[in-house]
């Protein structure tokens, strides 16, 4: 047992994964919807009063009359996407979580609203149609590592009719600075976050030089120890433009989140719109 925490408490290469399903875990993805549905909680997604200023913020800034199909990447359970179908646009959103999926679908269906929901990857994306507008909300991008972030960007690119663009923020500098490493323990007695069952979460947030950071979480429970990493790339203006003007993208506007607030060096976001 010691040997077997101790082995998943290693400090892991760079961007390694688990390959234990996080976001689609049939128990772990009910957790995650209500965090997402918490309205006064920054959790799957931010407060609502964020997303609704931010959602706004967008239509003002690429408004609909002239970008009218919009993808939203890791659209989780809609809460933009009904904004969005709202303000004036035609939405497609992708989850790869199938409670979100089906709670979207059924959410807007029941407030009549025409959006298009579809569970797939958007590392591996299959919708046969071009946006004039992609969003990725929620400091999404900085989860992926290096590559993946490469094929995200590339997917979009594909996605996106020529002078599309697309919205992604991530988490900035400010924030990696912050960071501390740290190793917390704590006991869930039932219906905690990872399990249903009574478990002990040990937690350690490692940092790696390279501005990218892991929380990593083991949990015992009474059948089994599980593991899952939940990493972080933090960017400055100029790291987060070069990367992705490498893939072929032209930087619009860069803010200090997806509300437009400006950007400054204490922001703990950067927000950048990104034109094909
Ligand atoms: C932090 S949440 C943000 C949700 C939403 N954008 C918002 O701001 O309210 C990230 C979302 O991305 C989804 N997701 C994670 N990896 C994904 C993937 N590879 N393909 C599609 N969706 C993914 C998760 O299921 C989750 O709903």
């Amino acid at each position: 047992m010691l040997y077997e925490i101790k082995d998943l408490l290693k400090r892991p290469e760079i961007y390694q994964e688990t390959g234990i399903p996080f976001w689609d875990d049939e128990y772990i993805s009910k957790q995650m919807l209500k965090s997402h549905l918490d309205p006064e909680f920054d959790g799957a997604s931010r407060k609502m009063a964020f997303i609704k200023k931010s959602a706004d913020w967008i239509a003002n800034t690429v408004p609909p009359t002239d970008n009218p199909l919009l993808l939203d990447l890791g659209c989780g359970p809609g809460i933009y996407g009904e904004f969005f179908a709202r303000a004036g646009y035609q939405v497609t959103g992708v989850d790869f979580s199938s409670r979100s999926i089906d709670y979207a679908k059924r959410s807007a269906a029941g407030k009549k609203l025409n959006i298009d929901y579809f569970y797939q990857n958007y590392l591996s994306l299959e919708l046969n149609r071009k946006f004039d507008l992609a969003v990725m909300i929620y400091c999404d991008y900085g989860a992926l590592s290096t590559e993946k972030r490469k094929i995200v960007l590339n997917q979009v690119y594909e996605h996106l009719k020529p002078g599309g663009k697309f919205l992604l923020d991530a988490f900035s500098l400010n924030e990696y600075n912050a960071f501390q490493e740290k190793q917390i323990w704590g006991i869930q007695e039932s219906n905690g976050f990872w399990r249903e069952d009574e478990y002990v979460e040990l937690k350690r947030y490692c940092k790696y030089p390279q501005h990218v950071t892991l929380d990593q979480y083991v949990i015992i429970s009474k059948a089994e120890t599980s593991s899952y990493y939940l990493w972080n790339t933090y960017y400055n203006k100029d790291s987060l433009v070069e990367e992705v003007e490498e893939c072929g993208f032209k930087t619009y506007g860069i803010y200090g989140d997806v509300s437009g607030t400006p950007w400054n060096l204490e922001s703990p976001t950067i927000a950048v719109i990104l034109e094909k």
